[in-house]
């Protein structure tokens, strides 16, 4: 069986978003014969496609086997440059680590890293990330925008509206995002974003934007240690989530999101943050290497900084911390 034919076969079925083709229609594109056509429909079927065959009209595919197939999430894709260079790995120690690689190695701007398995998994302050095999999305972005170093942080929270946009649409879910960038459901951790630059007299050669995002996970996949602060789309809505859909639409609103960061500032973006937010407006205790400050959220700068007022009446600004609420 030619594999090439058999993934080009399943773009062309994503592509017709539902509609019929015929079997001569295919076989007449591909330049096999019908019976070659049903043959690599079967072999599809075998791997979890479901396609259906329906008489006088043609096959219809309608739906994805759970796998993180690159050739049919860039059949999903609608971005023009995010995850149109995309390195799937079967299992790594970390998406970050590959990403790392290969910006180094002149990777293109939007080189997506996608694994359905990390074993070194890495979190924000050095902590471990842990990522259940087949369960979740780990990936790791590649950008490389022409702007100054101090600008890079912002990334991070464009991030965070990207995804919280992308679990809307995909599951209808209503996340909240924990300054800096933790995604909560029902005050749970869903997802973490990692942001790592590489950079040198010229400025940012890359941003390595990290998403860590637990998709289909039960209670029992996840750490004991984690089991009571984290959670997953499927543990919140009841259902099985579609990953491919999922990094499609994640991709589509970070290229958005970065492109209206690049080109209008952050201002949009941060009115968009502020929305989602669940620590604006609230008390919080900021812990952070040498001292913890207790206070109200009261919104964060053009910067990305938390602003946190004390009892006293003074206003800190708050670069990096862990937050409690
Ligand atoms: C956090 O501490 O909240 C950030 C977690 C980021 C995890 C993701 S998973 C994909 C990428 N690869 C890693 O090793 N880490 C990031």
């Amino acid at each position: 069986m030619n594999i090439t034919v058999t993934r080009k076969l399943v773009q062309r079925l994503i592509e017709a978003q539902g509609t019929a083709i015929s079997g001569q229609q295919l076989a007449d594109e591909f330049g096999i014969s019908r019976t070659a056509v049903w043959k690599h429909i079967k072999e599809l079927e075998e791997q979890g496609y479901r396609i259906e065959s329906v008489k006088k009209k043609g096959y219809i595919l309608s739906a994805l086997p759970d796998t993180l197939e690159p050739t049919d999430i860039q059949a999903l894709l609608k971005t023009g440059r995010l995850g149109q260079n995309m390195h799937f790995l079967e299992s790594c120690p970390s998406t970050q680590i590959a990403a790392h690689q290969l910006a180094q190695e002149d990777a293109p701007d939007g080189t997506v890293v996608l694994t359905e398995e990390q074993t070194a998994g890495r979190g924000r302050m050095a902590r471990r990330w842990h990522s259940a095999a087949n369960k979740g999305i780990w990936m790791s972005v590649i950008l490389r925008p022409d702007v100054p170093p101090q600008k890079a942080p912002q990334f991070t929270l464009v991030t965070a509206v990207a995804v919280v946009r992308a679990i809307e649409q995909v599951t209808g879910l209503k996340p909240e995002i924990k300054w800096p960038n933790d995604i909560l459901l029902n005050g749970k951790k869903c997802t973490g974003i990692l942001t790592e630059l590489q950079s040198d007299a010229d400025g940012i050669q890359a941003l390595i934007i990290g998403i860590g995002l637990n998709v289909n996970q039960l209670r029992e996949d996840f750490d004991p240690e984690v089991q009571d602060i984290a959670t997953s789309l499927k543990m919140e809505s009841g259902d099985d989530v579609d990953r491919k859909q999922l990094v499609s639409s994640i991709l589509y609103f970070l290229e958005q999101y970065s492109d209206l960061y690049i080109a209008e500032g952050f201002g949009m973006l941060k009115l968009m943050w502020e929305s989602y937010s669940s620590t604006i407006g609230r008390p919080v205790r900021a812990r952070m290497a040498k001292e913890t400050l207790e206070g109200m959220a009261e919104g964060i700068t053009e910067d990305g900084v938390l602003q946190l007022r004390t009892p006293d009446g003074k206003l800190h600004g708050i670069y990096s911390a862990d937050i409690e609420m």
